[in-house]
């Protein structure tokens, strides 16, 4: 029978390999890396999905960040399982959580502009985004005037007035 992927809410006992898969695509210049305290402390924003052979495939967050709005972020699929739907998959399990948390608006900041356009995401003005997105943008070697991410904005259809 083909393996169905399975998608599922993190546990503290897979922050040490998501720190790995994300200290790996960090260091490729992929994506901020995030501490351990950091991914323990925000455990509850993550989604995994888990890999044939026990490990994690990939892993991903969202993170509220003001009003109504909340970031995708964390975003990884391990090389060996990309362009398979799992980056997809993930990304949809995150924004699940939107209509419970009442998230109007999600964006995220990125090099992946075509995989986040095939998830319905445009891209806008960086200068658009509110202030407070920053806050983890000053931990990054290229904060203020070399960031050369894409910011990718999405309006949620459905959710509660
Ligand atoms: C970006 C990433 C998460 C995509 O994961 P993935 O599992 O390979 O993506 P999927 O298979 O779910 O692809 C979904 C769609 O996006 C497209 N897509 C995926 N990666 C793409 C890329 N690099 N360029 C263009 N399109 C891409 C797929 O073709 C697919 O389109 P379809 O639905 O029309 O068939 C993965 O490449 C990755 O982990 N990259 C390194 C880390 C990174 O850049 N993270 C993003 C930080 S915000």
């Amino acid at each position: 029978m083909a393996y169905d992927w399975p998608v599922r809410r993190a546990h503290l006992d897979d922050v040490k390999e998501m720190h790995a898969l994300l200290l790996d695509c960090a260091q490729k210049g992929l994506l901020l890396p995030r501490a351990l305290s950091y991914l323990f402390e925000h455990v509850r924003n993550f989604w995994v999905i888990d890999a044939p052979d026990g490990g994690l495939a990939a892993c991903c967050a969202l993170a509220p960040v003001w009003d109504d709005l909340a970031e995708i972020c964390s975003l990884v699929v391990r090389e060996d399982c990309r362009r398979q739907g799992l980056g997809r998959r993930v990304v949809e399990a995150c924004l699940s959580d939107c209509d419970v948390l009442r998230v109007k608006r999600v964006f995220s900041l990125t090099y992946q502009v075509e995989f986040f356009s095939t998830l319905g995401f445009s891209t806008i003005n960086k200068g658009d985004l509110p202030q407070k997105i920053w806050s983890s943008c000053v931990h990054c070697p290229k904060y203020p005037d070399r960031c050369d991410e894409t910011a990718v904005f999405k309006l949620l259809e459905g959710t509660r007035p």
